[in-house]
């Protein structure tokens, strides 16, 4: 699958390092909550599931994790260790994160507010409902921004 990375300006100074998000300039949607992991337990496996419609941005403030995600086409592993990146995660791809450093605080951008309702946590439905072309057209025009 194709793996869609944010390059967030820096603005740095003998003071330190800046970085802003804001909602359709560099995110490329309307940011309606946001939240972060932190204080991870060692050799934990979080995520677990697909959104049917949640868009989100996910950004590692501080530390390092690694994402797996799927699309149905197979799993593609994404490290994220840089502040000045963003990793967008759209709807109808199964995600894993695991490898959290102990520091890592993983910020995410969504573009929803939180419905359990919205979650496939059954990897076997995440793929039924790919095959079966469930919501093509959100498909294509998340991958068509
Ligand atoms: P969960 O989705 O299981 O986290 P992860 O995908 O990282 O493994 O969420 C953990 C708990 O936090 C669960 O009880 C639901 C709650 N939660 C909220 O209340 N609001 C939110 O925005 C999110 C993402 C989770």
């Amino acid at each position: 699958m194709e793996i869609e990375r944010i390059q967030l300006q820096k603005h740095g100074d003998s003071r330190g390092m800046l970085v802003a998000l804001e909602q359709d300039r560099n995110v490329p949607f309307e940011i309606r909550r946001v939240y972060f992991l932190f204080a991870t337990t060692s050799g934990v496996h979080r995520g677990q599931h697909a959104h049917r419609h949640l868009n989100q941005l996910a950004v590692t403030v501080r530390g390092s994790v690694t994402f797996l995600l799927d699309d149905g086409s197979g799993p593609v592993e994404v490290v994220m260790n840089d502040p000045s990146q963003g990793l967008l995660l759209g709807s109808m791809v199964w995600r894993e994160m695991y490898d959290f450093s102990d520091d890592c605080v993983l910020m995410v951008l969504a573009d929803q507010l939180y419905d359990p309702a919205d979650y496939i946590t059954d990897y076997a439905i995440f793929l039924r409902e790919i095959r079966a072309n469930v919501i093509p057209a959100e498909i294509a025009a998340w991958h068509g921004r």
